[in-house]
């Protein structure tokens, strides 16, 4: 299955060759993510011999920290959340990692790092090869930025890449400035701006599914279907990141980057071959056919929340004012509910629904096309309830695709009843996929940006979003509905889709 979405070049490199040795310089190390999931992911590249030997990381952050006392800390996190600790192989990774302490505010400081990660190449073989991290706020970018021209550290798309990890902005103009300032400094072909949605293993498969296979695709459009619907949810709440998400909420935390990145792959056009600009292109024309919304039809086609205290797995959980780094009047929404429609041949009159909400009752997201009614009265008659064809797209947990449709009870008599046609990656494949981070860190390394995200899909992604999010910032906190943690979101979600006739897929 990766094969078709591998860089044909790379996929017939990737049997006898490696990277190129490089360092990958993460700024912002001392946080959440170089521990959780950078780290982990890099070791279990190392461990499947994904990585040459000279693989060098340099942790960057203002804590000061020593080598070892870095090494202590991301060992705790990659035994933690790696697939496969194995303590050899963490021996030998960890020889390759390296930290750095500076104010990344101070222009001097990048001189120092320049000196430093030369005298590395040296020592390492690294060639002056360089991968930058930016786990870090945007306000520290313009320096950063230019800095790096000053000490002449932007190279080239052959030797330097630069991963930019989200917010990309706050609205369409921010993004629209974020990507002027990285781009004055980079050329688009060494910016690679990470969703990790699109490493997912379920998330890349929803091109193979529907372009490999030829059963699928003359469905796939206004003809056959009725509406197609995209559920992330989360029973987490915002384990420790209560500041960050005050001022993100649900659209720019989830929705415009996660929801519309599946979004543009199940309803993009086949493009003329895998590779990253032109699978991009096709994600785009989805985006710039996507019908922007006034002030009227956000009040009409949106619903936003937030939760209050309720119980998950059997336990009491606080309400989203009670978390920490929270606002005890706080507006910001933690569930979002949206419907929205493309203008283009294959989509007209198809409305697509979105929600995704954290403290909900089960982690499960999803892509369902509702087919429409068949034409026939015949046997509508027999069915206890009204049903219509599903084809899901289980993106995590429980991997896997289904169909469900109507079978005869066996029986004399003509009883109808819904059923299930079930693949899951679990049992076909007996293999764990790789983490999402591990697949696109590699991926960067080859200089593949299919799976990355380019300038112009981050606007027009903003582009849709910013009319809904300036429509909520000047609503009143009445607009704000609630929903009890632990359970399926607010009532008014549920109203979006019934007064259409349609009910939200129970997962
Ligand atoms: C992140 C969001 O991008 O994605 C988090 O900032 C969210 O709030 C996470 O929890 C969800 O990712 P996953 O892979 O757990 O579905």
């Amino acid at each position: 299955m990766t094969t078709l979405l591998q860089n044909p070049l790379r996929a017939g490199l990737r049997i006898d060759r490696l990277p190129k040795p490089v360092i990958m310089v993460i700024f912002g190390a001392s946080g959440d993510l170089a521990q959780r999931k950078l780290l982990p992911a890099l070791y279990d590249l190392a461990r499947e011999r994904n990585l040459p030997s000279e693989f060098t990381v340099v942790g960057v952050g203002r804590s000061p920290m020593s080598d070892d006392q870095f090494r202590d800390r991301m060992h705790e996190g990659v035994q933690g959340h790696s697939r496969d600790f194995v303590p050899q192989v963490w021996e030998d990774f960890a020889r390759g990692l390296f930290y750095f302490a500076g104010d990344l505010n101070q222009p001097e400081f990048y001189g120092e790092l320049r000196t430093y990660l030369e005298e590395l190449d040296t020592k390492r073989g690294t060639q002056g090869n360089r991968v930058y991290y930016l786990s870090i706020p945007p306000s520290s970018f313009p320096v950063l930025l230019e800095s790096m021209v000053t000490q002449g550290m932007a190279g080239t798309p052959e030797t330097v890449r630069i991963i930019v990890e989200k917010p990309f902005g706050r609205d369409l103009k921010t993004g629209q400035e974020l990507n002027a300032i990285v781009s004055r400094v980079f050329h688009e072909d060494q910016i690679y701006r990470i969703d990790h949605y699109l490493g997912k293993e379920t998330v890349q498969n929803i091109l193979v599914f529907r372009f490999a296979n030829a059963i699928f695709e003359p469905l796939w459009d206004r003809r056959y279907l009725d509406h197609v619907q995209i559920t992330v949810a989360e029973t987490v709440g915002l384990e420790g990141r209560g500041k960050y998400y005050e001022e993100a909420g649900a659209l720019r935390d989830m929705l415009q980057n996660h929801l519309m990145q599946v979004l543009t792959l199940v309803c993009m056009e086949p493009p003329a071959a895998i590779e990253a600009n032109t699978v991009r292109d096709e994600k785009v024309k989805v985006l710039r056919s996507m019908v922007v919304m006034d002030a009227k039809d956000v009040a009409l086609n949106t619903v936003r929340a937030q939760y209050s205290r309720g119980f998950l797995g059997g336990k009491a959980v606080p309400g989203y004012r009670e978390e920490g780094g929270v606002n005890l009047e706080s507006i910001t929404p933690t569930y979002a509910a949206v419907k929205l429609h493309i203008d283009n041949w294959r989509w007209s009159g198809v409305p697509i629904y979105l929600r995704t909400g954290k403290r909900l009752a089960k982690r499960a997201s999803e892509v369902s096309l509702h087919f429409r009614e068949s034409p026939s009265h015949l046997f509508r008659r027999y069915s206890t309830h009204p049903t219509t064809d599903v084809l899901a797209l289980r993106i995590q947990p429980d991997e896997g695709i289904s169909i469900r449709f109507d079978a005869k009870v066996p029986g004399p008599d003509i009883t109808m009843r819904p059923v299930n046609m079930d693949f899951r990656y679990g049992t076909t494949f007996a293999k764990k996929s790789p983490e999402a981070y591990e697949r696109l860190l590699l991926d960067c390394l080859y200089k593949d940006q299919t799976l990355f995200a380019r300038a112009d899909e981050v606007e027009y992604a903003w582009k849709v979003v910013t009319p809904i999010i300036e429509q909520w910032t000047q609503g009143t906190p009445a607009d704000l509905a609630s929903y009890e943690a632990g359970t399926w979101g607010p009532k008014a979600a549920d109203q979006l889709l019934n007064r259409d006739n349609r009910h939200w897929r129970r997962l």
